[in-house]
């Protein structure tokens, strides 16, 4: 059942091409246009949307962290991400127009199911999006978008992730789509690129033997951190969430930009440090901040594990490993920036004599609170 893998998660890691194309499978017409009729929720009622929040738990949290980029900047709605665990004890602002969007691949996290049974009573519509059919989280919901990553079976959550992007892109698009907003071209283009995505992360899976490697070459390290910006920097969160639960190593993210705030005193000789690398194209500023991070960390002492797209130049002198992704539109790069992350800590894992579907202490859905 493991189709010839030595672990669930390594199978479902080489799934994603597939998840990705399946999430996205009779959602996108002819004409590059989004129909998504299967969420229930009339375009009119959309349309009166005036603030996004999102709530979910680990992995899911990290897919949310990067759907605010996403939605913020194709419907210029505002839209807040927050902790299921965290979101009722605080009294939020929720009314009619407000669009809760619960993100749960079981569809079983008790946190989540909280968080969205206290939005409705405050008579917030809520979109689930989930990989489990029938499960409680759709059940009580508003509408699903179902993703289709198929049964995930590792603890570690891999390819629901990747979906779990596709369905917030989707989801974004279609609200821009829906209420018109000036990224009218960007959007029927962001349509068109997301085609390309199985594409591309079945390319970045070809070129991964030398992260194994590095990896393998890394596991007596004790610590890893993992450094980036804009949605860059949710990958950094994923990439070092997926090294703790996997490796039991300590792994922390930071957003890029905080490093001088603080973390920058924890680098010290051969701290191997992951910088996921924005494109130098579109948003090229965040870009040229990068390459100065990187060159500060280096220039004290780090070991620097660069995540930068095909052709970027500029990142070459400062990366002591160098791992490329190709080309995408900004927002959608953590398709294929998240993958080498999780390559990585499942091999750091397995050369760490830990096992790696089932990691101590995790169970796949957390039905307490
Ligand atoms: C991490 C992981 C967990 C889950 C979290 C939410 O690899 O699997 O952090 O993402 O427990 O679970 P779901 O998505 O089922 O609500």
């Amino acid at each position: 059942e493991k189709g010839g893998y030595d672990y669930f998660m390594l199978k479902e890691i080489a799934e994603q091409p597939k998840a990705v194309a399946d999430t996205l499978l009779g959602r996108i017409d002819g004409s590059g246009s989004l129909r998504l009729d299967e969420v229930r929720i009339p375009a009119s009622v959309l349309r009166e949307v005036d603030k996004v929040v999102i709530v979910a738990c680990g992995t899911a949290f990290h897919a949310g962290l990067i759907a605010k980029y996403a939605i913020e900047h194709w419907t210029r709605i505002p839209c807040e991400v927050e902790l299921a665990s965290e979101f009722r004890y605080r009294d939020p602002i929720l009314d009619q127009q407000t669009l809760v969007i619960a993100i749960s691949q079981s569809g079983e996290t008790m946190d989540t199911l909280m968080a969205l049974r206290h939005a409705r009573e405050q008579g917030a519509k809520v979109l689930a999006i989930c990989n489990t059919n029938g499960s409680t989280i759709p059940r009580e919901s508003d509408a699903v978008l179902y993703t289709h990553a198929g049964p995930e079976v590792a603890v570690a959550s891999t390819k629901a992730f990747l979906t779990q992007l596709v369905a917030c892109y989707l989801v974004a698009l279609y609200l821009g789509q829906v209420r018109g907003t000036k990224y009218g071209d960007e959007i029927r283009d962001v349509v068109c690129d997301l085609s390309e995505m199985p594409g591309a992360v079945e390319r970045v899976l070809g070129t991964m033997e030398p992260v194994r490697e590095l990896a393998r070459s890394l596991a007596p390290k004790g610590t890893v951190l993992f450094l980036g910006r804009h949605v860059g920097y949710p990958v950094a969160l994923e990439g070092a969430l997926k090294l703790k639960e996997l490796a039991y190593m300590h792994a922390e993210g930071f957003a890029a930009g905080e490093l001088k705030h603080g973390p920058i005193a924890l680098i010290e000789e051969d701290l191997p440090v992951v910088v996921v690398v924005p494109s130098p194209r579109g948003r090229s500023v965040l870009h040229d901040k990068i390459v100065s991070n990187i060159q500060e960390i280096r220039a004290r002492g780090a070991r620097t594990i660069v995540i930068a797209e095909e052709g970027d130049e500029a990142v070459v002198p400062y990366a002591d490993h160098l791992v490329r992704v190709p080309v995408t539109p900004t927002l959608l790069q953590p398709l294929v920036a998240t993958v080498p992350l999780q390559v990585f800590a499942c091999e750091l894992a397995t050369a760490r004599g830990n096992e790696v579907d089932q990691p101590r202490n995790l169970a796949k859905s957390v039905t307490v609170e």
